[in-house]
């Protein structure tokens, strides 16, 4: 199989049915150091990751817990375990964010395209190596609560969590579009 059919190989595994194990950490250095390999204009590298694995997930969990509290102070009880459970549903978590800064040549939409262009490169990189991930956000990656909680800067973005584990069972390759309903050809 060529390599841009290899790409094709990639598709989401739902973060509850990623299980141990993840990425070790040489893995990890592997598969970050791919995404420091993507397209992006003046060599800026406006983006940064933080990888939350084990024990540090239940931080996460404190934190999206705390944010939702403060949404919501009178949330029903068992929405706020379902997303004090969401970073403990997979055993790596990547955290993506966008750094994008002031610069007169380089917009800012460039340095967030070139952030989830690493992004991807982190989910191919992974689906090389063997493992499963998905690329979620949700209502965390937009809260205040949540930012202030994984530290991220004012003109930071968190473009996405990153799951990443081992597939728990096997999905059926997932359709693709038809080519031509996104693609025109000039002659
Ligand atoms: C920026 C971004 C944010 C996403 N956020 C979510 C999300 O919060 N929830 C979700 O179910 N899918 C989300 N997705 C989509 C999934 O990651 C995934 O691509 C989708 O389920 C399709 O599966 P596939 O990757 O196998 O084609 C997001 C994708 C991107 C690029």
């Amino acid at each position: 199989m060529n390599e841009a059919l290899k790409t094709l190989q990639r598709q989401s595994t739902p973060a509850k049915a990623l299980v141990e194990p993840a990425p070790d950490e040489k893995q990890l250095r592997q598969i970050l150091k791919t995404a420091l390999s993507a397209p992006d204009h003046g060599r800026l590298h406006p983006y940064r990751f933080i990888s939350i694995r084990g024990d540090a997930r239940h931080r996460l969990s404190e934190v999206f817990g705390r944010a939702t509290l403060e949404r919501e102070p009178d949330v029903d009880p068992a929405y706020l375990q379902k997303q004090k459970d969401k970073p403990l549903r997979s055993p790596l978590i990547v955290v993506a964010v966008a750094s994008p800064i002031e610069s007169p040549k380089i917009p800012e939409i460039e340095q967030i395209l070139s952030a989830g262009a690493a992004a991807h490169n982190v989910l191919l990189a992974a689906n090389a190596l063997g493992f499963g991930s998905i690329w979620l956000t949700g209502a965390n990656a937009y809260d205040e609560y949540v930012r202030a909680g994984l530290g991220i800067g004012p003109e930071e973005y968190i473009i996405g969590f990153l799951y990443i584990g081992t597939p728990a069972i096997e999905f059926p390759p997932r359709p693709i579009p038809e080519v031509s309903r996104h693609h025109t050809q000039w002659e």
